[in-house]
């Protein structure tokens, strides 16, 4: 791009999380509250500004553009999107567009997603068993899930695994999703759990530094040292055992922010610089005031100009106070 966006510790803005809707149709217990309060309809950008707006970041040199939520694929007419986005990886503008979802939709959406140019989806799934499914997504249908992650394959979109590592919960069935993942061709990601929203003591109580499980699956498999590189946060080896990927993201245990390369957008134009900060700046505001990007274009430089060096989590029963006090819903992670 002509123009990147490149923050004050030198860092390049290539990759942009998108939330489309604060909304979702389960309630995992870490990611939102059991009675949450969504935003009304009319807050939200429409698809056309959810649109432009990421096509103004496109224009700044991001090359990769993921869907999220909520639950992206809740958002009624969310393949106009898709569709329209699409038209930036057939001018090489984009190298990548994606989508973390919980794969209840899968099923009805994974054809046309992949019709979009989607090549890759994100599938959030921390247990096989369906009594605990239900349990940490408080009333989530696995057989669902399990059927979108079909129809996803079918479709011929590579599906990657993203597990939540919660002590006491999944813990001892961190080898079986390995096997099951590898199995079906799927690369895993094992994902450290960040104090987000009002954090209950099941959360720091649930906290599973990856170091741990990592030393653990070296007694019983090896893991291989592997340069494969999404642009994520993951470090990624290769399980010699079953051929497979497996990945870690650990934001407690080994902080990754000095290659951030990311920002996000919720959906009602909201752009958080830092997953693990509050600050934030509106672009609904600059987006809604004119015709020309070049007042939206503006706005941006100014935020990408303060984004922090990294996060503030800590879990730990002394800083039980939450860096952010919003769900990781609102910008889904
Ligand atoms: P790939 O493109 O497959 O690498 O996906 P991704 O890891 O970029 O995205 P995904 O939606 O699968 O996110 C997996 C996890 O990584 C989520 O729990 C995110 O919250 C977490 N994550 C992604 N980026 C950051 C980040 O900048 N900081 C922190 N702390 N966590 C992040
Ligand atoms: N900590 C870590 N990961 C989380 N996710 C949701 N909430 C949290 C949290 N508090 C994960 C989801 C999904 C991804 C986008 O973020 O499981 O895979
Ligand atoms: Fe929904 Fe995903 Fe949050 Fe679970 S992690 S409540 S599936 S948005």
């Amino acid at each position: 791009a002509d123009r990147p966006l490149i923050d004050p510790f030198g860092r390049t803005i290539t990759y942009l999380r998108v939330s489309v809707t604060d909304r979702c149709d389960f309630r995992c217990v870490y990611c939102m509250a059991e009675d949450m309060h969504f935003l009304p309809k009319r807050d939200l950008l429409t698809l056309e500004e959810l649109d432009r707006l990421c096509s103004v970041f496109v224009g700044r040199g991001v090359r990769k553009l993921r869907i999220t939520g909520g639950e992206p694929l809740v958002r009624r007419d969310i393949m106009h999107l898709f569709r329209s986005l699409s038209r930036h990886l057939a001018s090489g503008a984009l190298d990548e567009l994606t989508v973390t979802t919980n794969g209840s939709q899968l099923a009805r959406y994974a054809t046309e997603l992949a019709d979009c140019g989607v090549r890759r989806v994100n599938v959030s799934l921390d247990t096989l068993d369906a009594a605990k499914f239900r349990a940490t997504t408080r009333w989530g249908d696995l057989g669902k899930v399990m059927a979108g992650i079909d129809a996803a394959q079918a479709a011929g979109l590579a599906v990657k695994i993203n597990a939540v590592a919660l002590k006491g919960v999944n813990e001892d069935e961190i080898p079986r999703l390995i096997d099951w993942s590898h199995g079906r061709g799927m690369d895993l990601t094992l994902i450290e759990v960040m104090p987000l929203g009002e954090i209950e003591p099941a959360r720091v109580d649930q906290f599973l530094p990856l170091s741990l499980v990592k030393a653990r699956l070296m007694e019983r498999y090896t893991l291989d040292e592997i340069d494969y590189r999404t642009g994520g946060p993951a470090r990624y080896v290769r399980v010699r055992e079953t051929g497979g990927r497996l990945g870690f993201i650990t934001p407690m245990t080994h902080n990754f922010c000095e290659s951030c390369n990311r920002v996000r957008v919720t959906c009602t134009g909201t752009l958080y610089m830092c997953l693990g900060q509050e600050d934030a700046a509106d672009l609904r505001a600059p987006l809604r005031a004119s015709e020309s990007d070049a007042p939206l274009e503006a706005a941006i430089e100014r935020a990408i100009a303060r984004k922090p060096k990294g996060h503030d989590f800590v879990i730990d029963r002394r800083h039980a106070r939450p860096a952010v006090g919003r769900h990781m819903s609102v910008t889904g992670g």
